[in-house]
């Protein structure tokens, strides 16, 4: 029968070998048999010690998400673990990669951790709605106190080894060979009197503002997890070791159940298919060594930074010298920003800098082998761009579009070489938003299809392949939000309850205050264009707040005032008078009722979308909306909502 683990022995170790493709992640089998191989080295008399290592590229990377749905099969996870904890050998983790969730809680039962310096260790069970259930929130603070504890538990964030190493987490890095460091570090063990297991050390009570300050710490809206995990630290520095652990499998199985969970565990399954469209499963990405923006506003700096924090060298190019020192300048500002966030220093920024050419003549892209264009939004202006680059870059280079409307058809019409131009559209500000739709056209070949995938996890961004139409999948979806709300508007529901209702719901904004953040001329003036080619576009609330100069906080109002300096929305007379004759007296409308409208119709427009082949799988809408428009991930998007699954 094929088993996950396999056993030998070198001298009197035992190395046990964990096979469980792709991620180590413990399924039922691997539990079945890890159990099994601490019977089978307990009754050797001969071994004196075992290894627990695993192959391909990780340690045990946690449960198996894949059975959260199903029911727990024995042996379970925390008995598992105990069970290693109470082996008559001592076990040794031998940790590369992550140990990650329930990975680290088995390297907690093993009686030594041991890792070379790129391994990681973390409990990130928060991420998907849970807390660790396997004793993550009564093993961590016995083993490395509290702090470290909470720390680790209610952020979900991995660590390092090096720092693991200092905190107590783990008892030694190894470099070299991992399987060698480890035998070397158990023969040295064994010489010595063994530390006591886990389970049996202390753990030090904190008081009531430790914790009231922690609270304050975690809590996150519309987040159980963070908070429940504190809980479950608190009972383990108060309960005893056994009654603690019930607590936390209880408190585990609850959250595994609830809805937040399911969502988070959607997102997570989600973001992982987004980015390997079947089709391109064998096709090579061809290497960017160096990436032309063409450019420098809002989202071309945006881009350039973006491709520098991912170590690609850029070229950028404006139409005269004095629009490219202002975009060298925003990127310049963008990069102080993230010193003044201690996310950068000085001398990395210098470096990022350093691999910025800024140029006005179109020939420095000669040796690009990506052109990504975010001029004006305007056909005449990206079609004489084009031909430029045409002209100017290798044969082979491809060349991409940021347009956020315009058909990329018409972009590219009647250019030599349409297989190798797609559309690349990123958001705002684009050294941040995780999105990135890719838009290919009838003609985009494979190879570049596949090299714009590759290209976004270099960005470590959230891939979604986007089909044409207008807005493609996330700029249409919102426009429909818009006109929801408005019409809720129109029926009588206050603005103010409208944006409240949505930020009830998790979005950071309702869908006004937003608007007034972002400019209400964008979509006037795409609206306007539509119009001005013949289009039948009939008036919207916010045309007519734009042509009573409110185009949001830039002018000091939109669908509120704002005074100067100030953005907190506040109620408008104006705007009441403007609106009035196109409002009727509605009864109010509940939050509830608001907010199931408004994501009701963003999943109607989603339904719209897949069925006209636009987007590939409904997930695919929920990430665009969740890393591109705010959609709270906890609700795991608009289609997972409303009930819409793969
Ligand atoms: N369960 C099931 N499948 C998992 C998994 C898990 N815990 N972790 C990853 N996978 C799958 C992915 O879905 C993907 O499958 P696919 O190839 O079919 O799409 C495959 O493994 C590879 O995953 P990635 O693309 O993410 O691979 P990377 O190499 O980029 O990253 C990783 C590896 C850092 C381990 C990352 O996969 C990860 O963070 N995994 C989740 C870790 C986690 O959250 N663990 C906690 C689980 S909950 C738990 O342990 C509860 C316990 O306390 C009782
Ligand atoms: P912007 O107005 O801030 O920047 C455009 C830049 O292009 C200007 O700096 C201009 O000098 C430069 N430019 C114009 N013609 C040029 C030429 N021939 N050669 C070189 N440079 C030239 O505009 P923004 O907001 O950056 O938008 C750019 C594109 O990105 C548009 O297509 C827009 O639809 C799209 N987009 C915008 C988003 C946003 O939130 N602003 C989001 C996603 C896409």
């Amino acid at each position: 029968m094929n088993t996950p683990v396999s056993i030998r022995s070198q001298g009197d170790i035992a190395i046990v070998t964990l096979d469980n493709p792709p991620v180590n992640a413990i399924s039922a089998a691997v539990r079945k048999a890890l159990w099994q191989a601490v019977e089978e080295i307990d009754a050797d008399p001969n071994l004196r010690a075992a290894i627990l290592i695993c192959q391909g590229r990780t340690f045990i990377a946690g449960a198996d998400v894949r059975e959260f749905g199903q029911t727990p099969e024995p042996p379970h996870l925390p008995d598992l673990v105990d069970h290693l904890e109470a082996a008559r050998v001592p076990w040794i983790a031998a940790i590369h990669g992550t140990a990650l969730g329930g990975g680290f809680e088995i390297a907690m039962g093993c009686r030594f951790r041991v890792a070379p310096p790129q391994a990681k260790i973390g409990l990130p069970e928060v991420t998907l709605g849970i807390i660790p259930g396997a004793s993550g929130t009564v093993r961590t603070p016995r083993l490395a106190g509290v702090e470290v504890a909470v720390d680790l538990v209610t952020t979900g964030k991995p660590m390092a080894a090096p720092k693991a190493h200092a905190l107590g987490l783990i008892d030694a890095v190894i470099e070299g060979d991992l399987e060698a460091g480890a035998m070397a570090f158990a023969t040295e063990a064994l010489s010595k009197a063994l530390p006591a297991p886990i389970s049996a050390r202390p753990v030090s009570t904190m008081g009531e503002a430790f914790w009231e300050a922690q609270r304050t710490r975690a809590a996150k809206p519309g987040h159980r997890a963070p908070l429940e995990a504190l809980t479950a630290i608190r009972r383990a520095t108060e309960l005893p070791f056994a009654q603690a652990m019930a607590a936390e499998r209880e408190s585990f199985l609850a959250l595994r159940a609830s809805d937040e969970a399911a969502a988070l565990r959607a997102v997570f399954f989600a973001e992982r298919a987004a980015p390997r469209p079947e089709a391109l499963r064998d096709v090579t990405p061809r290497k960017l060594a160096q990436v032309g923006v063409v450019g420098g506003g809002t989202m071309g700096a945006g881009i350039a930074a973006a491709l520098r924090n991912a170590g690609l060298p850029v070229v950028l190019i404006e139409r005269d010298a004095d629009a490219l020192e202002r975009g060298i300048d925003t990127l310049r500002r963008t990069f102080e920003g993230a010193i003044k966030r201690g996310k950068l220093t000085e001398a990395a920024r210098d470096a990022l800098m350093a691999g910025v050419t800024g140029v006005t003549d179109y020939a420095a892209l000669s040796d690009c082998d990506l052109v990504i264009e975010a001029v004006f939004e305007k056909l005449s202006v990206k079609r004489e761009v084009f031909e430029r680059l045409v002209a100017q870059c290798r044969p082979d280079a491809i060349l991409a579009t940021n347009t956020s409307y315009i058909d990329p058809r018409e972009i590219f019409e009647g250019l030599p070489g349409a297989e190798r131009c797609i559309g690349l559209h990123f958001f705002s500000p684009a050294q941040i938003m995780k999105l990135l739709e890719i838009v290919p056209l009838p003609e985009t070949s494979t190879e570049v299809l596949a090299t714009a995938f590759a290209l976004a996890k270099q960005l470590s961004k959230v891939p979604v392949r986007a089909g044409i139409c207008e807005g493609f999948i996330g700029n249409r979806i919102l426009k429909r939000y818009r006109s929801e709300a408005e019409s809720l508007l129109r029926a009588g529901v206050p603005i103010a309850d409208v944006d409240a209702a949505m930020r009830g719901y998790g979005f950071r904004m309702g869908p006004f205050e937003a608007q007034d953040l972002g400019g209400l001329d964008i979509a006037y003036l795409q609206r306007e264009g539509a119009r001005a080619a013949g289009q039948d576009v009939p008036e919207t609330l916010g045309d007519i707040l734009v042509g009573a100069g409110r185009k949001g906080q830039k002018t000091g109002g939109g669908w509120y005032d704002y005074s100067q300096g100030d953005r907190s929305p506040r109620p408008s007379e104006q705007v009441a008078e403007l609106l009035a004759p196109h409002l009727s007296k509605g009864a109010p409308m509940a939050e509830a009722e608001i907010a199931e409208h408004l994501v009701g119709a963003l999943a109607d427009e989603g339904r719209a979308i897949l069925a006209e082949g636009i987007a590939d799988r409904a997930s695919d809408i929920d990430l665009v909306e969740i890393h591109g428009y705010g959609f709270p991930r906890w609700k795991g998007g608009p289609m997972f909502a409303s009930g819409h699954r793969d």
